[in-house]
C-alpha cells in the first residue's frame, strides 16, 4: 500500500473535553509539576524510581545507550520476584491479598502476599531440583489460574526467563516458541475452563512435545481434574513437583539487564518475534507507570480484564501491581459466561475500583446491550482503563457513562509489547481527556510524529509516531535476531523507535492514534485511516462493531470496504447498507464514502480481541488466506469469504 503521502488525513472532529474531577485531582498519585521534573532530567527522574525497588546490589549507572542496545542501571543487581513479594511481607504486609482469584465455574479464592511467597518459593524449589537454573528459558502454557503468575515468578526468583504463550494457541505455535529459545521445561494444566468448555492444554502440549527436544519436562497443574496422558519421566504433576518443599528458597541475585521473559509478538513475516524484556528497567517502569496512570492505593481493588498470556497481562496483572503491593483480581474466563453480566457481577462482588479492559470487549458490551450492565452495582469504580487499539469515542463516551456513571476519569493507554509498559496516556488527576485520545507522551517519554521524510509534522499534522529517546522497559531486542530488531524498529528513521502505528496530534498535542501504519488507506490520493472510517461507521446507532480495510481499485487506488456487525444481533439490508455509506460520507467528507459494505454477525478476531485486518484484506481481494491458527471462530470466514464474493460478483455484473 501507498505510505508516501506527507500526513495522515485527520477527519473527524471532536470537542467533547472532561477535565479531572476536582475530588479525584486532589488525591492523585501525580500531580501536575511531575511532567515539567521529568522533563527537566529524564534520567533523574526514572533513576528516582529505580531506586524505590529493592535492591541487592544498588546501581550507581542509569542508562548506558549504544543504540539501538539500552542497558539501564546496567551494574545493580535485584530479583523480581523479592520486589513483587518478598519485600512486602517483611514489610508485615504478608496479610494483604495480593489476588482475589474467581475461576469461570465460580470456585473463589483468596491469596495473600504470605500465601504467594510460599507458593513462589515451593515452586521454585521444584524446578530447581528438576534441573532448572539460571540462564534457562521456561515456557508457560496455562489457562488463568492463580498458578499461572507462580510460575512466572519462580521463574523470576531462580533466574530462569519465562516465556508465556498464550493458552489460545495451537500446538504448532507451542512448538515454533520452545524451539526459537530453546526451553527446558514446559508448564501447563490438564485443562481449562472456557465459556463452559474445556480447553485440552495438555492435550496441545502433547502434540507440541513430539517436536521440541529441548524440553525435559512438562509440569502439570490440575485445574479441571479429566484425566490426561502422562509420560513417565518427562511429565510430572505440580502437586508432586512442590510436595516436601520448602516455604523458602534463596533468589537468585540477577544482574539489571538479566532476561526476566521473553513474550512473542507477530511482525510483518510469518515467524514470531521473541521480544526481549530484561529485570531492573522494566520493573521500574511497569511500577511507576502503574501507580501513576491508575493511582493505585492501597484501598484499591484493581482489574485488568486482559489475560496473562499477552503483555497487558504480564506488566498490568503481574509485575506491575505486585511491585506495588496492589490487591487485584484474576478472572479465569469469558464475558458471556454463564451470562453476560458476568463481569459486572464481579465488579459489583469484589467491590472493584480500577477497571481497565480493551475496546473490542468495550463495544462488544454495546451490543449486548445496558440490560446486563444495569443489574449491577458498579458505584465502587473510580477509575476506567482501555488498551490495545484506538478506542472510538462513541465507544469512550458509552464507557465512561455507562460503566463509570460519569464520575470515573477515563485512561486510554498507549503502548505495545515492545514498550513493555504504558507510554501515551492521561495521567487522571491531571489531564484533561478527549473521547478517542490517548493524550500525552507520560512523564520521561519521548516522542514525535514525522513524516515520510523524517521530518516532525506540526501539530494538526499526522504521520507515523517515533519513540524519541530511550525508556527503562523497552524491549532489548529479538531473541537470536538482532538484526531483525534494527530492520524492524530503527531503520525507516535515524536514531528514532519506529512503533508501526499512524497517528495525529492535534493543536493541543493531543496524540490520536489511527491504527497500524499498515492500516492506513489511500483513496484517490487522500490517505484515510481505516479507525476513522470504523468509528464513523460505529457512530451509527445501528452499528455495533466495523471493521474497514483497502482494497486495490483501478480507478481509485485504493477503495473502502467495510465488514459490519450490528446491535441487537440484525441481519441488515440493501437500504441499510447505503445509508451506512451515506453516513460515513457525512461524518468524514464524501469522499470517504465506503464502496462495498458487508454485513456479517462476527468478525474475525484474535483470541485477545484484535480484529484480523490483514484477513480481512485478502478476503476483501480475494485472495488466498494465510495463518489463521489464532482466530477465535474460524467459521467467521468462511462466512465473510462468501459474502465477499458474492459483493464482487456484482461489481463485475
Ligand atoms: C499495538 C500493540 C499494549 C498492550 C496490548 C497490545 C495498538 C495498543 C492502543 C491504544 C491505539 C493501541 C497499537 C500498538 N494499541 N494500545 N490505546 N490506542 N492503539 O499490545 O499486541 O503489542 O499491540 O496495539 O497499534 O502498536 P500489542
Amino acid at each position: 500500500m501507498n505510505t508516501t503521502a506527507q500526513a495522515i488525513e485527520a477527519l473527524a472532529q471532536e470537542t467533547r473535553r472532561f477535565p479531572p474531577p476536582s475530588g479525584f485531582a486532589a488525591q492523585a498519585n501525580a500531580q501536575p509539576g511531575i511532567y515539567e521534573e521529568a522533563e527537566r532530567d529524564y534520567l533523574a527522574f526514572w533513576e528516582s524510581w529505580a531506586r524505590k525497588l529493592e535492591w541487592m546490589k544498588p546501581f550507581t549507572k542509569v542508562l548506558e545507550w549504544n543504540e539501538p542496545f539500552a542497558r539501564w542501571f546496567a551494574d545493580g543487581e535485584l530479583n523480581a520476584s523479592v520486589n513483587c513479594l518478598d519485600r512486602h511481607v517483611r514489610a508485615g504486609r504478608g496479610h494483604r491479598i495480593a489476588y482475589y482469584y474467581e475461576g469461570e465455574p465460580g470456585d473463589r479464592r483468596e491469596i495473600t502476599y504470605g500465601a504467594l511467597l510460599d507458593d513462589v518459593c515451593r515452586f521454585a524449589n521444584g524446578l530447581r531440583k528438576l534441573g532448572v537454573k539460571k540462564g534457562d528459558r521456561v515456557a508457560i502454557y496455562m489457562p488463568m489460574i492463580p498458578e499461572l503468575p507462580v510460575a512466572m515468578l519462580a521463574c523470576a526468583r531462580i533466574g530462569a526467563a519465562h516465556s508465556v504463550i498464550f493458552g489460545g494457541f495451537s500446538p504448532d505455535s507451542i512448538v515454533d516458541r520452545v524451539n526459537d529459545s530453546q526451553c527446558v521445561a514446559l508448564i501447563t494444566a490438564d485443562q481449562g475452563w472456557r465459556r463452559g468448555n474445556k480447553v485440552p492444554l495438555k492435550a496441545n502440549c502433547d502434540v507440541a512435545l513430539a517436536q521440541t527436544p529441548s524440553i525435559r519436562h512438562c509440569i502439570v497443574a490440575k485445574r479441571v481434574g479429566d484425566p490426561v496422558e502422562m509420560q513417565a519421566g518427562r511429565d510430572l504433576w505440580w502437586s508432586d513437583v512442590v510436595a516436601g518443599q520448602s516455604t523458602t528458597c534463596e533468589p537468585e541475585h540477577m544482574n539489571a539487564e538479566d532476561l526476566l521473559y521473553l513474550l512473542y509478538t507477530s511482525g510483518t513475516t510469518a515467524k514470531p518475534k521473541g521480544i526481549k524484556h530484561t529485570t531492573g528497567g522494566y520493573l521500574t517502569q511497569v511500577a511507576a507507570t502503574h501507580k501513576l496512570v491508575f493511582d493505585l492505593k492501597d484501598s484499591d481493588v484493581y482489574w485488568c480484564a486482559a489475560d496473562i498470556g499477552w503483555v497487558t497481562g504480564h506488566s498490568y496483572i503481574v509485575y506491575g501491581p505486585l511491585c506495588n503491593g496492589a490487591t487485584s483480581l484474576i478472572y479465569e474466563g469469558t464475558p458471556d459466561f454463564p451470562d453476560k453480566g458476568r463481569l459486572w457481577s464481579i465488579v459489583e462482588r469484589y467491590k472493584v475500583t480500577i477497571l481497565y479492559t480493551a475496546p473490542t470487549a468495550i463495544r462488544t458490551f454495546m451490543k449486548w446491550g445496558l440490560e446486563y450492565v444495569q443489574k449491577h452495582d458498579l458505584s465502587s469504580l473510580r477509575l476506567l482503563g482501555s488498551v490495545g487499539e484506538p478506542i472510538n469515542p462513541e465507544a469512550w463516551m458509552w464507557y465512561r457513562d455507562h460503566i463509570g456513571g460519569g464520575r470515573c476519569p477515563v485512561v486510554d493507554t498507549w503502548w505495545q509489547t515492545e514498550t513493555g509498559s504504558i507510554m501515551i496516556s492521561p495521567l487522571p488527576g491531571i489531564t484533561t481527556t478527549l473521547p478517542g485520545s490517548a493524550t500525552k507522551p507520560l512523564p520521561g517519554i519521548g516522542a514525535d510524529i514525522l513524516n515520510d521524510q523524517g521530518e516532525s509534522v506540526p501539530l494538526g499534522g499526522g504521520g507515523y509516531i517515533v519513540l524519541t529517546r530511550p525508556w527503562p522497559s523497552m524491549l532489548r531486542g529479538i531473541w537470536g535476531n538482532d538484526e531483525r530488531y534494527r530492520e524492524a524498529y530503527w531503520s525507516k528513521f535515524p536514531h528514532q523507535y519506529l512503533a508501526g502505528d499512524g497517528c495525529r496530534r492535534d493543536e493541543d498535542g493531543n496524540y490520536w492514534f489511527m491504527g497500524r501504519i499498515d492500516d492506513v488507506m489511500n483513496v484517490s490520493g487522500h490517505r484515510i485511516s481505516t479507525t476513522e472510517v470504523e468509528s464513523a461507521l460505529v457512530s451509527h446507532s445501528k452499528v455495533a462493531e466495523a471493521a474497514v480495510v483497502g482494497k486495490l481499485d483501478d480507478v481509485t487506488g485504493q477503495a473502502i470496504v467495510c465488514f459490519v456487525t450490528l446491535r441487537g444481533g440484525e441481519t441488515g439490508s440493501k437500504a441499510l447498507a447505503d445509508e451506512l455509506r451515506a453516513h460515513v460520507g457525512q461524518h468524514l467528507g464524501k469522499f470517504t464514502t465506503p464502496k462495498y459494505l458487508t454485513f456479517t454477525q462476527e468478525l474475525p478476531k484474535t483470541r485477545s480481541g484484535k480484529i484480523m485486518r490483514r484477513l480481512l484484506r485478502d478476503i476483501a481481494e480475494g485472495r488466498m488466506l494465510g495463518d489463521t491458527t489464532t482466530l477465535a471462530d474460524s467459521s467467521v470466514v468462511k462466512e465473510l469469504q462468501e459474502r465477499a464474493k458474492l459483493e464482487a460478483g456484482k461489481d463485475e455484473g
